[in-house]
């Protein structure tokens, strides 16, 4: 799996399947039940110095990661294309759905150069860290564990008794009650305008709203939203636009303030925003 800027996925590379070889190779190989683990010395092919089949526990983790692979992208479509109700139903009747996608996703983002989590740690850690977080579609509580505030994580499955498990059009935090909601990468649901509608409820007057999302979601050349639509529905739902960051390849940020009151009552036209699938490398 592999994830560009332009459109989140891209072409699968061919790689070359012969590695070279060193004098002496350590394979490790795979356990079978009731084998017991050892370690084989493979003499090197003395003609060409590559071997002809790939190591047999290097094909079987191959094997593996395919498979967990194909879970992940299968899991992640799910949850671009249901609601968060609905996402919330399916992964409480097996939470351990939850464990197999956030492995494909954390094996995904440790290609990216930078992580958005870590830029909204950082705006955290220039602002007061009395400022009481929300932190919706949390994953692995990262950003709880690196700041000092108070955050409130919110997820579809709690494996980490800070993690509060709801599903985030309907958090059970009290309204005007939050100083910061983040939604990193999570805006995933087809839903998505109810899950701001619940960030608006518990924030207080002039509570930030940060968002970062998948670059290419927001690129209308490619089929993606048009950001100052995408804006002027925030700020119809009673924000004021703050700041925009698009120079990263990878994700966008986009920051809010939520305004004293909100007058408006005219029906707001969200653009759709696509999901982001993953394609087989
Ligand atoms: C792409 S991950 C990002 C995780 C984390 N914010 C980060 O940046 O590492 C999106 C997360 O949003 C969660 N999510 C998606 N829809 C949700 C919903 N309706 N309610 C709660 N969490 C949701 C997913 O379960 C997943 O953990």
């Amino acid at each position: 799996m592999t994830q560009d800027a332009g459109g989140c996925s891209r072409k699968r590379k061919r790689r070359n399947r012969w590695k070279p070889e060193t004098a002496s190779t350590e394979l490790s190989t795979t356990t079978a039940p009731g084998v017991t683990n050892s370690t084989v010395k493979q003499p090197p092919s003395a003609s060409t110095g590559f071997k002809s089949s790939p190591k047999p526990s290097s094909f079987l983790e191959k094997m593996k990661a395919k498979l967990s692979g194909g879970h992940f992208r299968m899991l992640n479509e799910k949850l671009y294309t249901c609601s968060g109700d609905e996402a919330f139903k399916y992964f409480k009747e097996d939470p351990s759905l939850f464990d197999m996608y956030h492995t494909g996703y954390q094996e995904q983002m440790s290609r990216w150069p930078e992580q958005p989590v870590n830029i909204i740690m950082k705006w955290l850690k220039d602002h007061k860290s009395s400022l009481i977080v929300a932190d919706f579609g949390c994953g692995d509580a990262r950003l709880a564990k690196g700041v000092k505030n108070k955050v409130f994580s919110l997820d579809l499955v709690s494996n980490d008794p800070s993690v509060i498990a709801c599903d985030m059009s309907n958090t059970p935090l009290d309204s005007l009650s939050i100083d910061v909601s983040v939604f990193c990468l999570s805006l995933m649901g087809t839903n998505f305008p109810s899950f701001l509608q619940e960030a608006h409820r518990v924030l207080k007057p002039s509570g930030w709203l940060l968002i970062a999302e998948v670059k290419s979601r927001f690129n209308p050349n490619n089929g993606g939203a048009d950001p100052d639509r995408f804006s002027q529905a925030v700020c119809d739902l009673g924000f004021t636009s703050v700041s925009k960051d698009f120079s990263n390849k990878m994700f966008i940020l986009i920051y809010f303030r939520k305004k004293a009151k909100n007058n408006s009552s005219k029906e707001i036209k969200w653009p759709e925003l696509k999901p982001c699938m993953y394609k087989r490398r």
